[in-house]
């Protein structure tokens, strides 16, 4: 049964953090690497889209604790075990979907997203990222790290498997499920490059998840 993107969270807190480090391939690796690929000027700040319970931060509060985090979720307990583990860091919460918040004009330095982003499809995408491209200061970039599927046909499956599923279950309304719908490497970068990003590269890849940089 498909469920709501933030009730699949909210039922999975415990044991989250457990199940993302050890049972992902790569996690020990690309969070680190992740972290290090942002700014570790004082005080920068940082958006981070679909923070979870904080992974990625965990890392990079490591290699620059002066950091000013804007995390966004859908999941009020993911954010809740968030604060709770970095209570003496700058962070502002916000829970809600990223594709509805606004984000603002020039005012991050970077922005990261780790294993978030996989449920959308392209078009979706280059919307949003056209938002976070706009949020971001001059020269600002964002990391993204996530899964990808390697072909065209595989992309369509899950799309197409997604759209069963919703209609055999008889849903109707227009929110997210949890139901991972990830694009080919090739259609990210399309989709930055459609949001105006100048410059997209693969920074690194741990089998079917990618570190990806797009510079506004
Ligand atoms: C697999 S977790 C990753 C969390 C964290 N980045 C990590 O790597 O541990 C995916 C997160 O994305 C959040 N999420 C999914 N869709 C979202 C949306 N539209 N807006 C905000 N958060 C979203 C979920 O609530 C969940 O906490």
């Amino acid at each position: 049964m498909l469920e709501k993107m933030s009730d699949f969270f909210e039922a999975r807190l415990s044991g989250y953090d457990n199940h993302m480090l050890n049972d992902i391939e790569g996690a020990k690796e690309f969070y680190p690497f992740t972290a290090r690929q942002l700014p570790i000027n004082e005080n920068c700040s940082i958006l981070d889209l679909g923070c979870g319970t904080g992974l990625e931060l965990h890392e990079y509060f490591a290699l620059n604790p002066s950091a000013k985090i804007t995390g966004i979720d859908l999941s009020k307990a993911m954010l809740d075990e968030l604060a709770r583990k970095f209570a003496d860091r700058d962070i502002t919460l916000i829970k809600g979907s990223y594709f509805d918040i606004p984000l603002g004009y020039n005012i991050f330095d970077a922005a990261v997203s780790v294993e978030s982003l996989h449920h959308f499809t392209k078009e979706e995408k280059t919307a949003l990222y056209s938002k976070l491209r706009d949020s971001l200061k001059e020269n600002g970039y964002f990391i993204l790290t996530d899964y990808f599927v390697s072909s065209d046909v595989d992309e369509r499956f899950h799309r197409e498997r997604l759209c069963e599923l919703k209609a055999e279950q008889g849903i109707t309304d227009n929110e997210f499920y949890h139901y991972d719908t990830p694009l080919t490497v090739e259609h990210e970068i399309e989709a930055l490059f459609d949001a105006g990003f100048t410059t997209v590269e693969v920074l690194n890849n741990w089998n079917a998840t990618y570190t990806i940089k797009a510079v506004k």
